[in-house]
């Protein structure tokens, strides 16, 4: 009887032997928390699809802010629900709209936090979508209605100005159009914020994965005549990996300087291309319907939900993902670290 000459589980023997061997590590400070910054004094208004996530008015934001520091979790990208909305998403760069007043209180309360914003239109138009519209020319069948792309860059430049005049770390924009990277680029430096970077949502995909999400930061598209029902014109196809190899070249010679995969886990294939032919820090985002997937689970009873989340962003990691934009960040530093 031929007994194995390779034997594996040697090394599985123990923790330790494990621990000795272990290829890959997941530490609270690869971890990104989202936070939603509403208007108001006190406002914890929780989103029923994802348990454990508010909108928070920019006094709540800096107190959760400051918990998940104390866990470990030295970064945070923030949302906007703002006080109003428009077709041309004029408060995307009002100085006095939460975003803008997170910033600046995180950066005078919890010094040492990296505070990120998310740099989006659709959080700001009263149509929802992810920058202005304009009448197509070629148009698809039953829109009449397109994003401009060079308009929403103007606008885009605007935004991210004014998140970096507030004293943002990071501005991570998160709309696709095209050219986006190379005119923040052009804005920020012209603006004196040549030290600010840029995290380029560089293969973001349009799928169905952002609905908890687009309840959390009311920016689903509205139903409306001509206007495009999905974000399928600017968002990628989930079809495509090449297509997004493309994308990050044109993003990196416009100057990003990390980059990001979205959504994550049915993406990892896409991490592991990038990781291997650029070099630059590369987050994914584990978005809103993974984390409410495995809420949903957890809450039947149907699997562990500490465990699986932690199993979910090492394997993030394994793919080449430096850094993990969460929901469950604060909840994975606890288990990481057995603080509670
Ligand atoms: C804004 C934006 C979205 C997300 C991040 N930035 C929503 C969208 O594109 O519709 C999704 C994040 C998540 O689902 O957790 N463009
Ligand atoms: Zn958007």
């Amino acid at each position: 009887m031929p007994f194995p000459q390779e034997r594996p589980r040697r090394l599985r023997r123990t923790e330790a032997l494990r621990g000795l061997v272990r290829e890959t590590t997941l530490a609270p400070d690869d971890l990104i928390l989202p936070l939603f910054a509403a208007p108001g004094q006190k406002v914890r208004r929780p989103v029923g699809s994802m348990p454990g996530v508010f909108q928070l008015s920019v006094d709540e934001v800096v107190a959760e802010a400051q918990a998940a520091y104390d866990a470990g979790v030295r970064s945070v990208i923030l949302f906007g629900i703002p006080t109003r909305k428009d077709a041309t998403g004029t408060s995307a760069w009002d100085d006095a709209e939460p975003v803008q007043q997170a910033v600046r209180a995180l950066k005078e309360r919890v010094p040492g936090l990296v505070v990120m914003t998310d740099v989006c239109m659709c959080e700001y138009t009263d149509h929802g979508h992810c920058g202005v519209l304009k009448p197509a020319k070629v148009g698809a069948p039953g829109s009449e209605l397109v994003v401009d792309n060079d308009a929403t860059l103007e606008l885009l430049v605007k935004e991210a100005v004014s998140h970096a005049r507030a004293g943002a770390d990071v501005v991570a924009p998160s709309d696709m159009m095209d050219g986006r990277i190379g005119a923040l680029r052009a804005g920020l430096d012209q603006a004196g914020f040549d030290d600010v970077p840029i995290m380029s949502y560089a293969a973001k995909y349009a799928g169905a994965f952002y609905g908890p999400f687009r309840d959390a930061a009311e920016s689903a598209p509205v139903a409306g005549a001509g206007i495009p029902k999905d974000r399928k014109g600017y968002q990628m196809d989930p079809a495509n990996a090449r297509e997004a190899l493309r994308e990050v070249a044109l993003d990196v010679a416009e100057g990003a300087d990390m980059l990001m995969v979205k959504p994550a886990v049915p993406y990892l294939d896409v991490v592991r291309q990038i990781r291997d032919r650029y070099d630059l820090p590369l987050a994914a985002y584990h978005v809103s319907g993974e984390y409410a997937m495995i809420k949903a689970a957890a809450r039947n009873g149907w699997i562990d939900g500490e465990r699986v989340l932690l199993e979910t962003l090492l394997c993030c990691r394994r793919a080449g993902a430096d850094l993990i934009l969460t929901y469950g960040a604060v909840e994975a530093a606890r288990l990481l670290t057995g603080r509670r």
